[in-house]
């Protein structure tokens, strides 16, 4: 994957760089970006929620993979780091930009998704319950960061632990563990 396969979205690009230049380091990764953008292409006509948008490394490569039909909604609680990601991709119209607490988002959600990417507090170790009772049947839900790295704080290390057993608990959940990257979780919605 180091010798250019991956196709790197060029907004990305620039908003990597501009990531940088404002100090925000928690950017996904572009192999992570890749497998987003696969799946995201899977879903074509698609409801997409992202839960964390960051300055939107995450949210170019699933725009890249949605077809014209789809749409997405990403939300963040910090609107200067969300800036960014209105900058590079807040000229494309499937994409909505929500400035808020994620939790209230989702305490105030009334439609379903076909894709969730929980990238942030709210929707992946709170109200985790809430988030995935507005997945659709045979929609994704997809976290990142779920193996131990150097570089993740402990207390969060212990938090993807009990989070991906709770997963794996739920009946309604079909999980698929991803040795890649960062390590991805895909759930995939089977029951109501
Ligand atoms: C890991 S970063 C998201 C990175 C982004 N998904 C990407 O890969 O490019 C997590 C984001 O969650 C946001 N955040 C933290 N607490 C939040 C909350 N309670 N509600 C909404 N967003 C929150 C932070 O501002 C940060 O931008």
């Amino acid at each position: 994957m180091e010798n250019g396969v991956i196709q790197v979205p060029k907004t990305y690009t620039r908003i990597i760089e501009e990531s940088d230049v404002l100090g925000f380091g928690q950017s996904c990764d572009r192999k992570t970006g890749f497998l987003l953008k696969g799946l995201a292409a899977s879903k074509p006509g698609g409801s997409f929620l992202e839960l964390g948008t960051g300055t939107g490394a995450s949210a170019s490569w699933i725009m890249d993979g949605m077809d014209e039909d789809s749409n997405l909604t990403t939300v963040d609680i910090d609107s200067a780091v969300q800036s960014i990601a209105r900058k590079y991709l807040g000229n494309d119209s499937r994409i909505t930009f929500c400035c808020e607490d994620g939790a209230a988002f989702i305490q105030n959600l009334s439609e379903g998704f076909d894709f969730i990417f929980a990238d942030t507090w709210p929707g992946k170790f709170e109200l985790l319950d809430k988030t995935l009772d507005h997945l659709n049947i045979g929609g994704f839900y997809v976290i990142h960061d779920v193996f131990p790295q150097q570089k993740l704080p402990e207390g969060y290390k212990i938090k993807a632990t009990k989070l991906l057993k709770t997963l794996q608990d739920r009946s309604d959940l079909d999980i698929t563990e991803l040795d890649w990257a960062t390590g991805l979780v895909l759930a995939v919605k089977t029951a109501v």
